[in-house]
């Protein structure tokens, strides 16, 4: 033991020297106990939206385990998603399973979506100590659906369920026609993307199609394409409700003009 003189003007040194050595102690008990048991887990993940997501911690020990917890925590929203041998919540499935010298927890993400990106910590407690490990898992070439149109003088293109987030690139033939689109992007309560674009074809060749392609920046590739057919199905449906709407935009231009 430490020893620490006692006078009356030392208690506040002497319980600072306590509380040192008791850290010190602690950390240097964990440390030790640790090295009787080694966690692994995969340091990266990736999954596209929709998909099941299967995150394993495996504990190997030198000696016969004796856990007191072995767990899987969702760092993003300090939630614990898994507890070994007990039930968990209906967006994953937990499992556990155990040898004499390893024991298993998995954790599976059902239905993965951005709100699951993020860093998952695998800890346990045993009779060795704590010990920890990270596993990251992040979302990527999400697509859930798409679709094309003509009307009138544009021409439009959809592409929904998109993570993460993207550009529309519009071409005919070797022609860049991009600057004279312009895209709408809204964010669905998965927190994915519908990304839409609209180009005015009057400049293009009408009997050429033009090639929409979703354009990922972060990812730097093109995740679809599309080709749209000026001379479509669609181009006879001129209704006078599209007419209506012309004039109301034109209005619309009229006043934000004015103003
Ligand atoms: C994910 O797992 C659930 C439940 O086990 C299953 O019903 C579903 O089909 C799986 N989805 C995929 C994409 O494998
Ligand atoms: C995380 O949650 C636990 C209880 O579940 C709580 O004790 C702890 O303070 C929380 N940590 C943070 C950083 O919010
Ligand atoms: C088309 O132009 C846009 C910018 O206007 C650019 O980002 C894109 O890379 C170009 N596409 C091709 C195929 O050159
Ligand atoms: C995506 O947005 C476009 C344009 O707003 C819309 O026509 C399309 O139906 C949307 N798709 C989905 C799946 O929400
Ligand atoms: C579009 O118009 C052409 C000729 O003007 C006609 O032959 C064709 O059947 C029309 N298509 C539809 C879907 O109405």
């Amino acid at each position: 033991m430490m020893k620490v003189r006692s006078s009356p003007s030392d208690v506040e040194t002497r319980r600072a020297v306590g509380w040192v050595s008791i850290l010190w102690f602690t950390a240097a008990v964990s440390s030790a106990a640790g090295q009787g048991v080694t966690l692994h887990t995969t340091s990266q993940e990736a999954a596209r939206c929709g998909e099941n997501l299967t995150l394993t911690c495996e504990a190997s020990s030198s000696r016969p385990l004796d856990i007191k917890s072995f767990s899987w925590l969702f760092l993003a929203k300090n939630k614990s998603v898994c507890v070994a041998d007990r039930p968990c919540d209906p967006e994953f499935v937990c499992d556990s399973a155990a040898e004499l010298l390893v024991h298993r927890l998995s954790v599976t993400l059902l239905n993965v979506m951005p709100a699951n990106q993020g860093d998952y910590l695998c800890k346990l407690h045993s009779t060795f100590g704590a010990k920890d490990s990270t596993t990251t898992v992040t979302v990527q070439d999400c697509l859930g659906g798409s679709g094309s149109s003509i009307k009138e003088a544009f021409a439009r293109c959809w592409f929904s369920g998109v993570y993460p987030s993207g550009t529309v690139h519009w071409s005919q033939g070797k022609d860049n026609f991009t600057r004279a689109s312009s895209t709408l992007q809204q964010v669905d309560h998965h927190g994915r993307y519908n990304v839409s674009s609209s180009l005015d074809i009057r400049e293009g060749n009408p009997n050429q199609p033009y090639a929409c392609s979703l354009w990922i920046p972060s990812a730097g590739k093109t995740l679809a394409s599309l080709m749209v057919h000026p001379v479509g199905k669609q181009e006879n449906r001129s209704s006078g409700g599209k007419v209506q709407l012309q004039w109301i935009c034109v209005l619309v231009g009229i006043m934000t003009f004015m103003i």
